[in-house]
């Protein structure tokens, strides 16, 4: 039993000595706050999405079509989020989404050390990018003894992405995040405009630089000769995967296998035969495709043909009442993505955990007022559609 809820007694008893919270508690001030405090490049780079955003857009507001009935003399005074997870047993159903640009997100630079540290304090699992500017086993020791997986880009060469899977085992990640849907990049309009892509000025690169396997694909170490490693990067860093690579991702790895930016039944039904651990329902949060369909109105069919596969889900929670509303239509975990990169770049680490700790009260606390006292309660039958 986690009291996430008391996160508001805090506030308000700190207010009584003249104390306000450092940051905005909700999404919509914050994102306003960190507009104003990202230089544009790093900001253009987050808050940016594919096409006219369309798409980002609509995962947002698409939460609004559903509603949670509230139920009475139901006895809420102690709740449960707690989750099971391939086996691990976490205080809560939320993760923080992957996310390739923390590391400039920060002030210092040090961003994925700073959320790696965040997911420590606060038991919340961290999905470390593949795209970072900290090698995985730096971001894996500040996790410590909290929860991190890994998610992988795959490389278009197999030895790569097989260094990489097992020095994220050697590290300790409990699992393998496999992103499908980037390939190669969606058009977006607002870095183009800017001509900026972080990673062709040696960003994010970390995980690359320190490879062995990578190393030895260049004329001269990355440290020698920058461009030459960058270039190298651009020209081996997205795979396009088919169902006829699912075996071999498969064969890389014990830990458990997910596979990030599943969308169709169908897909989640061919993925589940292929022996994956658990599927995770995203649509990159609308940045790499604009296609018009908001992942929450898929994430029902995922569930549908999922059984008793888990699925993750993430793109445009903004709130706790997001979380719940995931919950209710069959995720088993939900990610925040966006709103925790700009916690991270007003405040650092604690900007992260004070992003996580409204998240969670939130959602403990609309659990309290309408009668869910555990996530087993929250079902289908808890949500009503509104509108069309
Ligand atoms: C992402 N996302 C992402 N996904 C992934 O699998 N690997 C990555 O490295 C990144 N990098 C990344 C950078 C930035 C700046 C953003 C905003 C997102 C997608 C991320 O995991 C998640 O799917 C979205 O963030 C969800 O959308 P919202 O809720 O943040 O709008």
């Amino acid at each position: 039993m986690a009291g996430y809820g008391d996160f508001q007694h805090e506030i308000y008893f700190k207010g009584l000595s003249g104390v306000k919270p450092k940051l905005p508690v909700n999404f919509e001030l914050l994102e306003q706050k960190a507009r104003t405090a990202m230089p544009e490049s790093v900001l253009s780079y987050v808050a940016g999405g594919c096409g006219d955003g369309h798409t980002q857009d609509l995962n947002v507001t698409a939460f609004e079509r559903w509603g949670l009935l509230p139920r009475m003399m139901v006895d809420c005074s102690k709740r449960d989020m707690s989750v099971d997870l391939f086996g691990l047993r976490l205080a809560s159903p939320l993760f923080m989404a992957p996310i390739g640009v923390l590391g400039i997100c920060a002030k210092d630079g040090r961003g994925d050390l700073a959320t790696a540290k965040a997911a420590a304090l606060t038991g919340v699992p961290m999905v470390a990018s593949t795209l970072s500017d900290d090698p995985m086993e730096a971001v894996a020791k500040e996790i410590g003894a909290g929860t991190g997986f890994f998610q992988l880009y795959t490389p278009t060469d197999r030895e790569l992405a097989e260094s990489f899977v097992h020095r994220a085992e050697a590290a300790g990640f409990k699992a393998i995040v496999v992103t499908l849907d980037t390939s190669t990049l969606g058009w977006r309009p607002r870095d183009l405009n800017d001509a900026n892509f972080p990673q062709l000025r040696g960003h994010a690169l970390a995980n690359y630089f320190t490879d062995p396997r990578f190393r030895a694909m260049l004329p001269k170490p990355p440290e020698a000769d920058p461009a030459t490693a960058i270039m190298t990067w651009a020209r081996i860093f997205g795979k396009q995967l088919t169902w006829a690579d699912l075996p071999w991702l498969r064969s890389l790895t014990r830990l458990p296998l997910i596979l990030k930016g599943i969308c169709h039944p169908d897909d989640a039904r061919r993925a589940i035969d292929g022996g994956v651990d658990g599927i995770y329902c995203s649509n990159h949060g609308g940045r790499q495709a604009n296609g018009g369909l908001a992942a929450i109105d898929m994430l029902p069919g995922v569930v549908a043909v999922a059984g008793a596969t888990p699925v993750m889900f993430d793109s445009g929670v903004r709130s706790g009442t997001d979380i719940v509303k995931a919950l209710a239509l069959g995720a088993r975990a939900v990610g925040v993505g966006r709103p925790y990169a700009y916690g991270l770049a007003l405040d650092g680490v604690d900007g992260v955990v004070h992003v996580l700790r409204c998240l969670l009260a939130e959602a403990d606390l609309l659990m309290a007022v309408d009668g869910y006292p555990t996530l087993a309660d929250l079902t289908p039958d808890a949500l009503m559609r509104v509108g069309s």
